[in-house]
């Protein structure tokens, strides 16, 4: 079975890596004219940052991108983004697709910079009759985010309908002068009507939300990190006597302990995406423990044979590098808990785990040392995330 385990992982685990590489890697964004793959968590903040890979569609040839998120309260979430080349950019909610009778939120940015948005109700067609600080749309406790990005000026905002929207005309209109001190709006040069259709926005998967990421990555390096890998670590040191087993409750400890501890990360990382968290040392040992304990899983790639001289100086560099992460790895759990109110159960749960390893690991080791079993050099042991091939 040994064999079989390390078969597949030598198999599974490089390609589990590349997947992993791949996932850390950004994406990259296209500044120069709007799109639908533009990450959005790069340029606004929540809730808006959570609508990248949602719904969306380009609209009026292709100028401007719309990315529109309705959950099941009727609550809209918008993002227009658009080149960064007019006075004014304005979208407005129709019932008929007429610009009369509708109310629209239009945006600008002044010459010293300062960003503005406001909603103006449009019953007219005559300056004087759009009227500023009127209309029906109703905006959340959300507040509107206006945000130039390269050539792209993005207008995000969050509203509250008293039904849910579907097939909606749309209006979008630029315009080329700023609204005057009094909020009047010059008019446009330019307008369109278009329909969105608001309900595949609504099946979209809601994006989870910064308690409940936070409280995973938590669980997950408590898990990982915190737990099984230490496990996997005493397993190997003082089970070695019950053969074969021991070597398989190790391993496969180790690698669940580092695929959980992977899953960690990556909340880990994605949180701090979203709540721009300044948590630099928790950030930087984390990735520190990853980056260890990748070597650890992928050393037989690299381990010369038995017979090698340097196969007992890479042992050696092997149990270090392992024992290492591992110590890192619970040390970044404790870092993690201190400064963030965090959950007291998993506060309790980890504490309690510590104390059970602390002791297990004194009992076990005094027992050791009693029987005078203590292996005869460091490089025999074991290395903490080995999961390939014994010898
Ligand atoms: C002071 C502000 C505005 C004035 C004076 C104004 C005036 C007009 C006029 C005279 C037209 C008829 C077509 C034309 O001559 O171009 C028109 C059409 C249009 N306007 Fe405006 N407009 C204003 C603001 C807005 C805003 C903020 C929007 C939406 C965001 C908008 C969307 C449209 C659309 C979609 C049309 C074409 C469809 C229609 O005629 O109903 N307008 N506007
Ligand atoms: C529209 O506004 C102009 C001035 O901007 C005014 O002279 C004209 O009478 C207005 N027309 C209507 C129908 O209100
Ligand atoms: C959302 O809109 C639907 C109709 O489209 C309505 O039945 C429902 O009560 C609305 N829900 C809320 C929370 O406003
Ligand atoms: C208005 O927009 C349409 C479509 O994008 C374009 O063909 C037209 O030239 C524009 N007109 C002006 C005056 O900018």
């Amino acid at each position: 079975m040994a064999g079989s385990i390390s078969k597949f992982s030598k198999k599974l685990l490089p390609s589990l890596f590349c997947l992993i590489v791949v996932g850390f890697t950004p994406e990259a964004s296209d500044v120069q004219s709007p799109s639908c793959s533009s990450n959005l968590r790069e340029i606004l903040p929540t809730p808006y940052s959570d609508l990248s890979g949602l719904a969306c569609s380009l609209i009026w040839q292709q100028t401007f991108s719309l990315h529109f998120y309705q959950d099941d309260q009727n609550v809209t979430t918008l993002v227009l983004a658009g080149r960064h080349a007019y006075r004014w950019i304005g979208i407005g909610f129709s019932g008929d697709g007429k610009m009369v009778g509708s109310s629209a939120i239009v945006a600008w940015i002044e010459r010293d910079g300062v960003s503005g948005l406001r909603q103006y109700y449009l019953e007219g067609k005559n300056m004087s009759r759009v009227i500023p600080d009127k209309g029906d749309l109703h905006f959340t406790s959300a507040s509107p985010a206006v945000v130039v990005h390269g050539e792209l000026l993005y207008i995000a905002f969050q509203l509250k309908f008293r039904t849910s929207l579907s097939h909606q005309p749309m209006l979008i209109a630029i315009g080329s002068g700023n609204p005057l001190r009094n909020g009047l709006l010059p008019k446009h040069v330019n307008s369109t009507t278009t329909h969105i259709e608001f309900s595949t926005g609504r099946v979209a998967r809601q994006p989870m939300n910064p308690s409940d990421l936070r409280s995973y990555h938590g669980m997950a390096a408590v898990i990982g990190w915190g737990i099984l890998t230490p496990a996997g670590l005493l397993i190997a040191r003082y089970f070695r006597h019950v053969e074969p087993s021991w070597y398989y409750f190790h391993s496969s400890t180790q690698f669940a302990g580092f695929f959980i501890g992977i899953i960690s990360i990556s909340l880990g990382r994605n949180l701090y995406q979203r709540t721009n968290a300044a948590f630099l040392g928790h950030k930087f040992l984390g990735y520190t423990v990853f980056f260890l304990a990748g070597l650890e899983v992928f050393q037989f790639m690299g381990r010369p044979s038995r017979e090698s001289i340097r196969r007992q100086y890479w042992n050696f560099v092997h149990y270090w590098v392992g024992r290492t992460a591992m110590v890192l790895g619970v040390s970044n759990v404790f870092v993690g808990f201190h400064g963030v109110d965090a959950d007291q159960g998993l506060k309790i749960c980890f504490f309690v785990a510590f104390v059970t390893l602390l002791i297990a690991l004194i009992f076990f080791e005094g027992r050791m040392r009693r029987k005078n079993e203590i292996p005869k050099a460091i490089i025999d042991q074991p290395p903490v995330f080995r999961v390939a091939g014994q010898s």
